[in-house]
C-alpha cells in the first residue's frame, strides 16, 4: 500500500474567501496549504472593476497569517455594463486571471449579474481577443427547469452558443456536476476545461436529503445522483488536463445554514487534499492527484506549475479536523465526508 506522496504545491482553481472577519477567519486555512487561488468575486457589493479587485487583492494580503506565502488571482463579476476597457486593463496589468459569469439569479449574490447575454457581448468578444478567460457558474435559472437539469440545459442553451459565437474565448465551466457536464468537457474541440470541487467526488444528493435534511451538503449547482459522481470521480482521476481542481470552498456561518432558507455553500478549504486523497487512492490513482490538483489549472491558466512540493502521508490512526472553525463572523461548519481520513499534510 502507497503510504507516501508528493507533489507539487496544489492550487485552487475556485474559491471563496468573503471579506472583513470572515476572510480573516478563513484565509489561513487556504494559504497553509494552497500556493494559488482564482477568487470570487461575488462580494456585497462585488468586485466588478479592476479597482475593486485591486482593493480586494490588498485586504486578502493584509489578512494573510504571517509566513504564509499566498497568490490571490483575482477576478471580475461580469456585469450588463462591464467596460471592456476597464477588463482589458485588468488583464494588462496582470491583477485580473478571469471574468466571471453568473446568470443573475443563479446562486448566492448572484442578483446584479447577467441576465441577457447579448448585453455583455461586447466585453465577451474582447477577452477573446485578447485571450482572458471566462469563468462560468453553469446552471440556467429558468423556473421552468427542474434544479437537477439546470446544469445540462445550460450547456444546450448558453455554452454551446456562446462557444460557436466565440470559438476563441477561453471558458472554464467552473465545479461541474454531472455527467453531461463531464462529457461536453471532454469532448470539446478547444477552449474548454472544467473544474470538479471536493465535495462533488464524495456526496450524492442523497447526503443532503436521507434521513433528515442535512443544510451542510447544500452547495450550488446541488449535488447530483450517484452516476454523476462516478463521472465526476473519472474525470477527476484520469489525468485529462480538461479537469483540475477548483474547491468552491464557499464558507456561511452556521445561522445562515442553519435556517428556514439556508445558503449554498459547503467549506472545504481545511480538509480538502486528505479528501482527495482519500478520493484518489480509492479509485486506484493516487498517481493522477498531482495533474488534478497542481499541475493542469497552471497549465489551463497559462501559469507555471508551483516548484514547491508537499508530502501526503497516509497515517495508521484517522486524522482529526474540528467540526468547526471559529472566525470572527461567528461559527462555520466543516465538510465531514463521512469517512475517516486518513491521509495528512506531513
Ligand atoms: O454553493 C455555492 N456557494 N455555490 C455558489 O455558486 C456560490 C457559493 C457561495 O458564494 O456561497
Ligand atoms: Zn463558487
Amino acid at each position: 500500500m502507497t503510504r507516501s506522496i508528493t507533489l507539487r504545491r496544489p492550487d485552487d482553481w475556485h474559491l471563496h474567501l468573503r471579506d472583513g472577519a470572515m476572510l480573516e477567519g478563513v484565509i489561513g486555512d487556504t494559504s497553509r496549504t494552497f500556493a494559488r487561488a482564482i477568487i470570487m468575486p461575488n462580494l456585497v457589493p462585488p468586485v466588478v472593476t479592476t479597482a475593486d479587485a485591486e482593493a480586494y487583492r490588498g485586504r486578502i494580503l493584509a489578512a494573510l497569517p504571517q509566513g504564509h506565502h499566498f497568490q490571490p488571482l483575482m477576478t471580475l463579476y461580469l456585469t450588463e455594463h462591464t467596460s471592456p476597457d476597464d477588463v482589458a486593463r485588468g488583464k494588462e496589468s496582470g491583477l485580473i486571471t478571469a471574468v466571471k459569469l453568473y446568470p443573475a439569479g443563479a446562486t448566492t449574490n448572484s442578483h446584479g449579474g447577467v441576465r441577457d447575454l447579448a448585453k455583455a457581448m461586447p466585453v465577451l468578444e474582447r477577452m477573446a481577443e485578447i485571450g482572458l478567460p471566462l469563468c462560468v457558474h453553469g446552471e440556467v435559472t429558468d423556473p421552468e427547469v427542474d434544479i437537477f437539469d439546470r446544469e445540462a440545459v445550460f450547456i444546450e442553451r448558453v455554452l454551446e452558443p456562446l462557444r460557436h459565437r466565440l470559438p476563441e474565448l477561453k471558458i472554464t465551466m467552473e465545479h461541474v456536476t454531472t455527467a453531461d457536464g463531464v462529457d461536453y468537457i471532454r469532448n470539446a474541440a478547444k477552449n474548454l476545461a472544467g473544474s470538479i470541487t471536493t465535495h462533488h467526488l464524495i456526496i450524492n444528493r442523497n447526503a443532503i436529503l436521507v434521513g433528515g435534511i442535512r443544510p451542510h451538503y447544500y452547495c450550488l449547482p446541488v449535488a447530483k445522483r450517484e452516476s454523476h459522481r462516478l463521472a465526476l470521480r473519472k474525470a477527476a482521476t484520469s489525468g485529462s488536463p480538461r479537469f483540475f481542481l477548483g474547491t468552491d470552498s464557499a464558507p456561511h456561518v452556521d445561522p445562515l445554514k442553519e435556517c428556514a432558507c439556508g445558503c449554498a455553500g459547503i467549506y472545504t478549504s481545511i480538509n480538502t487534499m486528505n479528501c482527495l486523497a482519500h478520493v484518489f487512492e480509492e479509485e486506484g490513482a493516487l498517481e493522477q492527484l498531482e495533474a488534478f490538483a497542481s499541475l493542469n489549472g497552471p497549465a489551463w491558466y497559462g501559469l507555471p506549475a508551483n516548484e514547491e512540493r508537499i508530502t501526503l502521508v497516509r497515517r495508521d490512526q484517522p486524522v482529526e479536523f474540528p467540526a468547526k472553525i471559529e472566525t470572527g463572523a461567528g461559527p462555520v461548519t466543516v465538510f465531514d465526508p463521512m469517512f475517516p481520513l486518513y491521509w495528512e499534510i506531513d
